[in-house]
């Protein structure tokens, strides 16, 4: 039988409409709206098209925007300059700086990134924000491992109890999504390139969550019968041609759910940035 589809719209329509509902409540009851400032540094194209997503999904839900573009031969000072200017100015509750920065300035990534106020840190990328997720204190949590936690809750997947596994360390998604599982009571196991008998691993998976980075990675001899595939990656084979880390049409012959890509975890990231917006709002005006 072919597994569940986990349509990412259907998720992604729900965090917009709460982060639209409670910006709202900002609006009306405390005089404030939330506002994002996002930094682009050159003009990868890539980059362009998610930063004028994230424009439009403000505009949608009525939270302020600015987008900030600045030449792609800007120096650290310079950046680090604007995020001091955004990190006192009081329309803004959310500073984002795209990434991948451009190669003269890439080696400072977390100079930079830790230079933004935590409070207003909507990445999660900040040191506070990662020790308050390690500790379980309240925070801003990445937004791609946010999402999929927050999908799999709303599509009743339990996670208590079950066997997760995740493959990719990165510290956007595969160490923050270890800590979402663990505090949802999941044994989780996280697997990489050093990774021995990785099939023997993954197919022991109740919830498999695939951020490497390769395309069709996890063919259905690594899948569990039933298990839940969350599939985070997002690989160009083709001009026109985005497949995920997961071989799809294999794969979802075996699994119980699973994303798809397009179509899948990708949506529920913007989605879930609005959410961090509001909530970075609502822990400013101390609601
Ligand atoms: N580029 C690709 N993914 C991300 C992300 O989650 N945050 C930022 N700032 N840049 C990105």
């Amino acid at each position: 039988m072919s597994a569940r589809i986990l349509e990412g719209k259907v998720f992604a329509q729900q965090f917009k409409e709460d982060a639209g509902r409670r910006a709202a409540i900002l609006r009306e009851k405390h005089g404030v709206t939330p506002g994002l400032a996002v930094i682009i540094v050159g003009s990868n194209p890539a980059s362009q098209v998610y930063v004028r997503n994230k424009h439009k999904s403000c505009e949608e839900l009525g939270i302020y925007s600015e987008v900030i573009e600045l030449p792609e031969e800007t120096t650290k000072g310079e950046l680090i300059a604007k995020i001091d200017e955004l990190n006192l100015n009081k329309r803004i509750h959310g500073i984002l700086v795209q990434l991948p920065l451009p190669q003269q300035i890439a080696d400072c990534e977390a100079e930079i990134l830790n230079r933004i106020d935590p409070a207003k840190d909507v990445d999660g990328f900040h040191p506070v924000n990662v020790g308050r997720l390690v500790t379980g204190e309240p925070g801003l949590v990445p937004c791609t491992p946010a999402g999929c936690i927050r999908m799999l809750e709303l599509a009743d997947i339990p996670m208590d109890g079950k066997k997760a596994v995740i493959i990719g360390r990165s510290n956007i998604v595969g160490k923050p999504m270890l800590h979402l599982l663990l505090a949802r009571n999941a044994t989780v196991t996280i697997c990489h390139s050093h990774t021995q008998d990785l099939a023997a691993v993954t197919k022991e998976a109740d919830i498999l969550v695939a951020a490497i980075g390769k395309p069709k990675f996890v063919t259905a001899d690594m899948v569990k019968p039933g298990a839940t595939i969350i599939d985070v990656g997002i690989n160009r084979i083709a001009p026109k041609k985005l497949v995920g880390d997961v071989d799809f049409e294999a794969v979802k012959e075996v699994a119980g759910a699973i994303t798809p890509v397009p179509g899948g975890v990708g949506l529920l990231t913007v989605a879930m940035l609005m959410q961090n917006v509001v909530k970075a709002a609502e822990l400013q005006v101390g609601k």
